[in-house]
């Protein structure tokens, strides 16, 4: 059956590809249709028929390229976290800013349907004033024992030079980006942080030990500039929570509930409904008139999976860009990379000095 939009959606041409390992990139690239290869990703950068820069280095290698980007006229999709410290972040930001160019940070969870719907209950008044927000991201990373494993090798995601910090950088910001998204600003956090394993193999060296810098979990007690109260939770040691994230947004009128293992849904409470009538609804976020499914075949409500969160992502982007539109609220700008930043570094901050820490601006 055919589909029809006004305006057409934008169709982006795969221009080219960067890796380090030269072989491995060509056959990236003939599975996916790039047309080129590179391995110096300045020359990927540079190339100029390229418009639009999409960023999937580790934390250490997104503020270089992307500065690099905007100087060379490049809009800019990056990764979360938008980099390793709010310091680092500030610049790539100003680098955004002074282009004039398109710029997003790879909070894809905003493009779930579920999530999206939450925030437009939110917007029109679903849950009255807010009053608390409750979160967590917990997963078990990579294989059976993922990093429970003591023998995982110590890889970027363990210091702090290559990743910034740990579960905080790598599963704390997505819901740092969602408490931001459906509730406002945080004015200031109380944090704790710990790490399990303290000593992992080198990858050069398999039987040398090298120390693990960052943290394994954290949690924090946040209070927002509205006044509302929140709790955010993450580890990516967390034994049969496969990819465990989950947010109750509490109001003065209703409620709001997601877990992203159950991604098709979102759980409603109304204070309005009456009293024998009240309980938490589940509601299939993937059929026709849900916010995001206007692109898909949706008329028995079929199934929304993990990866068209990105599908939607990178959809809104070019798109923006296409038809200059703005990319925030349904995305993250890089504003809000670094507002993400400046929240996980006051959450190591008030977790090292055992204290509550403002969040600044
Ligand atoms: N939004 C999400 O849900 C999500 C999910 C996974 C990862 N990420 C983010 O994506 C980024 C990468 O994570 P990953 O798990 O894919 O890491 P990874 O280590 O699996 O992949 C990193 C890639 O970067 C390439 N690379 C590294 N150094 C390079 C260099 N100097 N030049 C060119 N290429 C280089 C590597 O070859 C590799 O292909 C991180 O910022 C991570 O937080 C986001």
């Amino acid at each position: 059956m055919p589909f029809f939009y006004y305006p057409p959606p934008a169709r982006p041409v795969l221009v080219g590809v960067c890796g380090r390992n030269r072989d491995r990139v060509k056959a990236f690239a003939e599975k996916y249709g790039y047309k080129r290869t590179f391995d110096k990703w300045q020359d990927l950068v540079k190339d100029p028929d390229v418009d639009l820069l999409d960023i999937c280095t580790p934390p250490y290698l997104h503020a270089e390229p992307s500065i690099l980007a905007f100087e060379s006229g490049k809009h800019v999709l990056c990764e979360k976290p938008l980099a390793r410290t709010a310091e680092e972040a500030l610049k790539m930001l100003r680098a955004a800013e002074k282009s004039g160019l398109k710029h997003m940070t790879g909070f894809n969870y905003r493009f779930i349907p579920a999530v999206s719907y939450a925030h437009k209950l939110i917007e029109e008044g679903f849950v009255g004033r807010i009053l608390n927000f409750r979160g967590a991201y917990l997963n078990i990373e990579v294989g059976d024992l993922g990093y429970l494993n003591p023998e995982f090798p110590l890889d970027w995601h363990f210091r702090s030079e290559t990743a910034g910090y740990g579960a905080i950088s790598d599963l704390g910001t997505h819901i740092i980006d969602i408490a931001r998204f459906l509730v406002g600003e945080v004015a200031s956090v109380a944090g704790a942080t710990a790490t399990f394993i303290k000593e992992r193999p080198l990858p050069e060296f398999p039987d040398k030990k090298g120390k693990v810098e960052v943290e394994d979990s954290a949690v924090a007690a946040m209070k927002f500039e509205n006044g509302a109260l929140g709790t955010i939770e993450t580890s990516w040691m967390a034994p049969g929570r496969k990819d465990f994230l989950r947010f109750e947004v509490n109001g003065s009128e209703g409620s709001v509930r997601f877990n992203l293992e159950r991604i098709n849904e979102l759980e409603i409470f109304s204070l309005k409904d009456p009293n024998e009538r009240r309980g938490f609804r589940d509601i299939l976020t993937t059929s026709g008139g849900h916010p995001l499914m206007d692109k898909y075949w949706v008329e028995q409500g079929g199934g929304f999976g993990w990866d068209h969160a990105f599908v939607n992502e990178i959809h809104h982007f070019v798109d923006c860009i296409a038809y200059d539109r703005k990319i925030e609220p349904a995305g993250a700008t890089f504003l809000d990379g670094y507002k993400n930043c400046l929240m996980m570094d006051a959450i190591v901050k008030s977790a090292e000095e055992e204290r509550w820490v403002n969040v600044g601006s």
